[in-house]
């Protein structure tokens, strides 16, 4: 068995996020298109006499080390199917931005479950750990698979599409996260009365994601929560604009948020994007990533 094995998991945005009327179990169905995106943490799995976490990168103080840490939950899930103690020491190289609506948190769950996997031998099918990935939350299969994909239910039931070239992007970050529970509760407080339309994917932006055709990607980027982060977080709305009027094909909150994605015709306007939205004012920083990126793999 190896000593040690470090994985990289890459960031999301969705680029639809359709939100139904809350279920009885108070989730949302969704229809859920993820891409995977080039901003990674690595989860390192090293033999220890008991389950402890460890965190580095700028954001590392934000980032719990307890057993709430998706990390060390999906360690502790893999351990008890398999009858052997969680004895294992986590370390996240953290650089996706906390709480921010790109899937960090799941990004390190589906890390360690993939990390300990191979570290302790266990050999999962992959089915096994997309479930054990689904239990631990919503967003971490996808996680997993990387790519590109849809995700309905709660947005754990995948199908992987075709993705027909690369997209450029520029993340602007913000200060502070929002929690997610949060959001889908003003959510369902601006919808409440309305009637919630059922969540369905929009053909224009699957094809635009099978042609690899940027323009029409932007037109068609959708996400029924940006009303509600919008609403908890009002400064978001000149995040927005100052990324659109440097020259972004078009912008969106990142899933539940703060952070906020723009989409670009290409790798030189994205930069000049980042330039624009770093001096502005209107964010913390902004970063450069493209998709789709591969999802969880062992690096070493
Ligand atoms: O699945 P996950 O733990 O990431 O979900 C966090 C919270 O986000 C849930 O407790 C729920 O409030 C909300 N959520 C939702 N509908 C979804 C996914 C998440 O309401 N499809």
């Amino acid at each position: 068995m190896p000593q040690s094995v470090t994985v990289r998991v890459p960031a999301k945005v969705n680029v639809q996020l359709a939100v139904g009327a809350a279920r009885a179990d108070g989730f949302h169905d969704l229809a859920n298109v993820f891409l995977a995106v080039g901003l990674y943490d690595e989860v390192t799995a090293t033999e220890a006499d008991s389950l402890r976490i460890t965190v580095s990168g700028a954001d590392a103080a934000l980032v719990p080390t307890d057993g709430t840490n998706l990390a060390a939950r999906a360690a502790a899930a893999l351990a008890a199917r398999y009858g052997r103690s969680p004895g294992v020491h986590l370390h996240i190289a953290k650089d996706i931005p906390v709480a921010g609506g790109m899937a960090g948190g799941s990004a390190d769950g589906a890390g360690a479950l993939l990390a300990c996997d191979a570290l302790w031998g266990t050999g999962a099918p992959r089915e096994e750990l997309l479930a054990i990935c689904a239990e631990l939350g919503s967003d971490v299969p996808f996680s997993l698979i990387g790519g590109a994909a849809l995700g309905r239910g709660r947005g754990e039931l995948l199908t992987p599409l075709e993705v027909g070239g690369g997209f450029h992007w520029v993340f602007a970050t913000a200060d502070g996260g929002l929690s997610t529970p949060a959001v889908y509760g003003e959510f369902d407080r601006l919808t409440a009365g309305a009637a919630v339309p059922d969540p369905e994917p929009a053909p224009s932006l699957l094809d635009a994601l099978r042609t690899g055709d940027a323009v029409a990607l932007a037109g068609a980027l959708s996400n029924d929560l940006q009303p509600a982060a919008l609403s908890l977080r009002p400064s978001l709305a000149e995040t927005l604009r100052t990324g659109t009027a440097a020259g972004a094909l078009a912008g969106l909150v990142s899933g539940s948020g703060p952070t906020t994605a723009f989409l670009t015709k290409d790798e030189a306007s994205a930069r000049q994007v980042a330039a624009a939205l770093r001096t502005s004012g209107t964010c913390r920083t902004a970063r450069v990533a493209a998709g789709p990126a591969p999802g969880a793999t062992v690096i070493g």
